[in-house]
């Protein structure tokens, strides 16, 4: 089965040996995608025939958005501790707690609706490779749960016992984190890719997510990490000496942090919802491109810091707020999210390439930024199906 898309009058590939500039810009392109695979891509008068065409009408086509960070299964919401934060109050870990209680008492099936309709309103926008963590169950069966829920819709999942220390454990972080390192780690390894841990004044410290994190590298499983959120610390130093596939947040960086994220492998993951959400600053990604760091954009979705599981918001803030070109957040928010979850079959729109592709109702990917709010997707193929 394969499928032409053409009359693209701007294609992003995100390989520079294909077009112009770090997005490999072609103009009047087309591409064919054949057993859920990009098989060629090239000017649109030199395309070959498919089984089935789709006229993007001269508009614009991008990789399908690489969502690398969100938390998708939960129960309830948090709308009242939102409007609060409006009216002044902080944003304080202490809220995810809230939503560990009600998605505790939640069916299987409950939770399951909740990631799917996330999912689909993901896909519905464009993005095409979601991350999903679980963290608001904290019991070894709850966390269990949550993970093979999450594989059953999310082409990435992250296992994160250690989000906040739950109430039954009182003070005894160290109770919680021998838990989450021992059985709890045992019993969600095998559902999930990734071990992750809030590694912040309020959660767990420096020796705390080291424990976790090294417990999940025995168990299998490569790190990322939730670092520098609500202020400076140890979490992004942490994640660069154990070599995780990315930090995320970012917020409150020193030179010295910057500096080690330029040297390494791990990707900066910022989540400007997060900022918008809490009223927190917003992270400056101009300093870490232009330091050599490499910078992913991803939505953050959850309940409690960011309700939004919209990557063209991302990117409209990402430039208008944190100083990216509308070239680097599109790049960010597709190879970069790719990068940070290590994955070479998506973010990009080469031949072999997952056939995830986004056609805009817009002449130019510059639109995404410039046109902040508007619905702009005409579009989406995943594995070279319409969604
Ligand atoms: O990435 N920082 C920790 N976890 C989430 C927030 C979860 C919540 O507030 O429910 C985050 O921002
Ligand atoms: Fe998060």
């Amino acid at each position: 089965m394969s499928t032409l898309i053409h009359n693209i009058g701007e294609l992003v590939t995100n390989e520079p040996e294909l077009g112009e500039g770090p997005l490999g810009l072609l103009r009047d392109a087309a591409l064919v995608i054949e057993d859920g695979q990009v098989a060629w891509v090239g000017p649109a008068s030199a395309a070959p025939a498919a089984d089935e065409s789709h006229d993007a009408g001269g508009r614009a086509a991008l990789p399908g958005f690489v969502d690398s960070h969100a938390h998708l299964v939960f129960a309830g919401e948090r709308a009242e501790e939102f409007a609060a934060r409006m009216s002044g109050q902080p944003y304080k870990a202490g809220g995810i707690r809230t939503t560990v209680a009600r998605t505790r008492e939640a069916s299987d099936d409950e939770l399951r609706a909740n990631v799917r309709r996330l999912v689909d309103e993901m896909a519905r926008q464009g993005t095409t490779t979601v991350e999903c963590k679980s963290g608001y169950g904290l019991t070894v069966d709850q966390e269990e749960r949550a993970v093979r829920i999450a594989g059953e819709f999310a082409d990435e999942v992250t296992f994160l016992g250690a989000h906040v220390v739950p109430s039954e454990y009182g003070d005894d972080t160290q109770g919680y984190v021998r838990l989450v390192s021992g059985e709890m780690m045992a019993a969600c390894a095998p559902h999930a890719r990734w071990v992750d841990a809030f590694c912040e004044r309020g959660a767990f410290d420096a020796d705390q997510t080291r424990e976790v994190l090294e417990a999940g590298i025995k168990a299998g499983l490569t790190p990322r990490l939730h670092a520098n959120q609500l202020g400076h610390g140890p979490g992004v130093r942490l994640a660069v000496e154990l070599g995780a596939a990315a930090a995320d947040h970012c917020t409150f960086l020193s030179d010295d942090d910057v500096a080690a994220l330029a040297d390494s492998e791990t990707v900066a993951t910022l989540l400007p919802g997060v900022e918008f959400s809490t009223r927190q600053p917003y992270p400056d990604a101009r300093r870490l491109i232009d330091a050599g760091a490499t910078v992913a954009l991803a939505t953050d979705c959850n309940p409690g810091s960011c309700y939004s599981s919209s990557m063209a918001f991302c990117i409209a803030v990402g430039v208008r707020d944190m100083k990216l070109t509308p070239a680097e957040a599109v790049w960010s928010a597709t190879a970069g999210g790719a990068k940070a979850l290590r994955r070479t079959d998506v973010g990009h729109l080469a031949v072999g390439a997952r056939g995830d592709v986004l056609v805009l109702d817009a002449p130019s990917y510059i639109h995404l930024a410039y046109r902040p709010g508007v619905p702009q997707v005409a579009a989406v193929f995943k594995a070279g199906h319409r969604v």
